[in-house]
C-alpha cells in the first residue's frame, strides 16, 4: 500500500469520527506534512473530506455501504440462493421485510445504512444511527417447519458471536451471549436479536419469519442515548488496518446468514448441527453461575441463581429454597453484590 492509500484506509476505517494529522502520522510512521499533502492528494482526486483545526479529518461521505450484489453472489457460491437489498435509510429493516413478505414468497435479506424506526425487543427502540453499526433483517419460509426452528433466534444469537469472532477479532474467542440472545464483549450488549414471525391458520405455505440483528461496530459520534448508555457497548475499539467498514459488515452478513441459514436448513446442506449450536451457546453463556433478578412479564420478579441451559435453551435457575425452574422466555439481570 503506498502512503495515500493507507491515509485513505484509515480515514475509511474512521468513518464518523475525526482523525487528527498526528495521529495518522504515528499510525503510519511518517510526518504530519506528509499527511497533508496526501490529503490534498486524495481531495484532489474527489475525496470528500473535513479538515478542522484541532479535531483533524474525517470522511464528508461515509462509504460504509456493503455491496449487496457481491454478498448475494457470496452466498450463492456457498449453494444459498437469497436476494439481497440494500438502503442507506429505512425505518426498520424488520418491518419492510414483514411488508414484503404480504406479498413476495422468496427468501430475502434487507441491509440498512441507518434506521430511523429500529426495534427492539419488548416494544423498544434500537438505537441505529448511520454509520456505526450493522442493521440487517433475514426473511425466511419454514413451511411446515415453524416447531423445528424455534430456537432460530438463540442460534442467531452463536451464529452473530462466531462471526464477530472470526471477522472482527481474527478467531479469538472474545464474545459471550447472554440469555436469551443478546451477545456481549467486557459486560456490554453490543448486538442484539428481534425474530417476528407470522403463522397462517390455512396454509403452511404462509409461514414466515424475519430475523433482525443489530451490532454495535463501532463508538455512534453521538454518543448511545441516557438509557442504554450504561449498558451498551461496541465491537470494534481500533480500527482494523487492512479491512474498511463496508467490508467488515458485508463478512459479518455472510458469516451470519451463512449460519443461520445452514441451521434452518441443515437436514438438507448437512452443514452446522443444532447441537454444535447448543454447546456453543452454553460454552458462551455469561450467566452461569450468578446470581440473578427474573423480571416478569407481570411486572413480578424473583431472584434466583443460574445453574444451566436446557436443551431447549432455557435457562435453567436454582431458587434460595432449592428449587429449581426452567425459564423458557424473560429477562433477567445480574445481581452485583
Ligand atoms: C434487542 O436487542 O432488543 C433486539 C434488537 C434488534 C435490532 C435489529 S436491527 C435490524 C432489525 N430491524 C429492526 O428494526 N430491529 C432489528
Amino acid at each position: 500500500m503506498t502512503t495515500k492509500e493507507k491515509i485513505k484506509q484509515i480515514l475509511i476505517n474512521n468513518q464518523g469520527h475525526y482523525i487528527s494529522g498526528e495521529e495518522i502520522a504515528q499510525n503510519i510512521h511518517t510526518t504530519r506534512a506528509c499527511v497533508w499533502k496526501n490529503i490534498k492528494s486524495l481531495e484532489s482526486e474527489g475525496l470528500l473530506i473535513d479538515a478542522v483545526t484541532n479535531k483533524g479529518y474525517r470522511l464528508q461521505c461515509p462509504t460504509d455501504a456493503p455491496n449487496a450484489s457481491a454478498i448475494e453472489k457470496s452466498l450463492r457460491d456457498k449453494g444459498l440462493d437469497i436476494s439481497v437489498e440494500y438502503f442507506d435509510e429505512v425505518t426498520s429493516t424488520n418491518e419492510l421485510l414483514k411488508e414484503y413478505a404480504k406479498t413476495n414468497h422468496n427468501e430475502k435479506i434487507i441491509i440498512a445504512g441507518l434506521q430511523t424506526a429500529g426495534k427492539g425487543r419488548k416494544g423498544r427502540n434500537f438505537y441505529s444511527p448511520m454509520g456505526t453499526g450493522l442493521y440487517f433483517s433475514i426473511l425466511l419460509f419454514p413451511n411446515d417447519k415453524l416447531d423445528k426452528i424455534v430456537n432460530i433466534t438463540a442460534m442467531t444469537a452463536v451464529a452473530t458471536a462466531l462471526a464477530l469472532d472470526e471477522v472482527v477479532f481474527n478467531g479469538e474467542d472474545t464474545t459471550l451471549i447472554k440469555w436469551v440472545n443478546d451477545v456481549y464483549i467486557n459486560d456490554k450488549k453490543i448486538s442484539g436479536i428481534l425474530t417476528e414471525g407470522y403463522s397462517s391458520f390455512e396454509s403452511s405455505e404462509d409461514n414466515y419469519i424475519v430475523i433482525g440483528i443489530g451490532i454495535n461496530l463501532y463508538p455512534p459520534t453521538d454518543d448511545f442515548p441516557k438509557d442504554i448508555k450504561d449498558k451498551a457497548g461496541w465491537a470494534i475499539d481500533t480500527p482494523i488496518l487492512d479491512k474498511d467498514i463496508a467490508t467488515i459488515k458485508s463478512e459479518l452478513v455472510i458469516k451470519i446468514t451463512e449460519t443461520v441459514m445452514r441451521y434452518y436448513d441443515f437436514s438438507k446442506t448437512g452443514a452446522l448441527n443444532p447441537d454444535d449450536c447448543l454447546t456453543i451457546y452454553r460454552n458462551k453463556s455469561n450467566l452461569m453461575g450468578s446470581y440473578v433478578k427474573i423480571n416478569h412479564f407481570d411486572g413480578n420478579y424473583t431472584y434466583a441463581r443460574v445453574i444451566g441451559i436446557s436443551d431447549d435453551y432455557h435457562l435453567i435457575v436454582e431458587y434460595d429454597d432449592k428449587s429449581t425452574e426452567e425459564l423458557s422466555s424473560g429477562e433477567v439481570s445480574v445481581v452485583k453484590y
